[in-house]
């Protein structure tokens, strides 16, 4: 059996929470993510029949029995993920109408997966309706999206015509713009079930006053997107007390639409 710590999955999560650390949206044991994996993955490494122990997750999602995930644990600090990836992050598989999840590795000092499992789950059903290829669900608190859910209006059309206003290439990295949630208390499968909703028409949904929540076929791409829609939202938040003199018109944004062969959202352009 080959070493799990070498396994491609592996030393890219580590690479990520790393990197999510290193541009500051996961303080202390802020943020989360959740990488679906194929069993014939895992079993390269994991005898796929030894499991270790049997978490609850409390709630139901048929959908994903027989699901593999790569997830970071509850408590766990990003920033601590290289130094020691058995103990901060976990390999689970789903069971019993997804009430339960077998540990096959990791959350080595009696951890288990981010609070904030409701919402990774419901939003990989969501997202996989939409996009079979749909792997990784990622939450973090970067802080300029996060400061703009303070001063911006939340109605949808809104924040996202901002964003794509604040660097040209937005409207090409999401074009189906950002869906909003108000502030709702985080860790419940309200909050679970309230993503999963906003994930079926946008792969970025923002929970106000907390952080937000990206979708994507791998780490890379999703990281990409929240890391576009922070640098929207940090430009933004550097011009919001400033006359503005210039902008980014519709026009414009159709010319990208046009160029890069791209449909902003339906309603969301004049
Ligand atoms: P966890 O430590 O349970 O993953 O929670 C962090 C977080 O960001 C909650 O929204
Ligand atoms: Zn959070």
């Amino acid at each position: 059996m080959k070493n799990i710590l070498e396994a491609p999955y592996l030393v890219e999560m580590v690479r990520t929470t790393t990197n999510m650390y290193a541009h500051t949206w996961d303080e202390r044991n802020g943020g989360n993510i959740s990488l679906m994996l194929d069993e014939a993955q895992v079993a390269e490494y994991l005898d796929v029949n030894a499991v270790l122990r049997t978490i609850p997750t409390g709630f139901t999602a048929p959908e994903l029995d027989g699901k593999y995930f790569l997830v970071t644990g509850t408590g766990k600090y990003f920033k601590n993920v290289q130094y020691a990836p058995e103990v901060n992050l976990g390999i689970v598989r789903l069971k019993d109408q997804g009430q339960q999840a077998d540990l096959l590795w990791g959350f080595a000092d009696g951890g288990k997966f981010t609070s904030e499992f409701p919402a990774h789950m419901m939003s990989h059903v969501a997202r996989l309706k939409v996009d079979p290829q749909n792997r990784v669900v990622m939450h973090c608190h970067p802080a300029n999206l996060l400061a703009m859910t303070y001063v911006h209006s939340l109605d949808e059309r809104e924040f996202t015509r901002t964003l794509w206003q604040m660097c040209t290439e937005c409207i090409v990295v999401f074009p189906e713009g950002v869906n909003v949630l108000p502030w709702m208390l985080c860790g419940t499968n309200e909050i679970g079930e309230a993503t999963a909703k906003k994930m079926e028409t946008a792969r970025l949904v923002v929970w106000s006053q907390h952080g937000i929540y990206g979708a994507g076929k791998d780490l890379d791409e999703t990281f990409g997107l929240i890391e576009t829609a922070e640098k929207a939202a940090e430009i933004y938040m550097k011009i919001a007390h400033l006359p503005r003199l210039n902008t980014i018109t519709d026009e414009q944004l159709h010319l990208m639409e046009q160029r890069f062969g791209v449909k902003g959202r339906e309603g969301y352009l004049d």
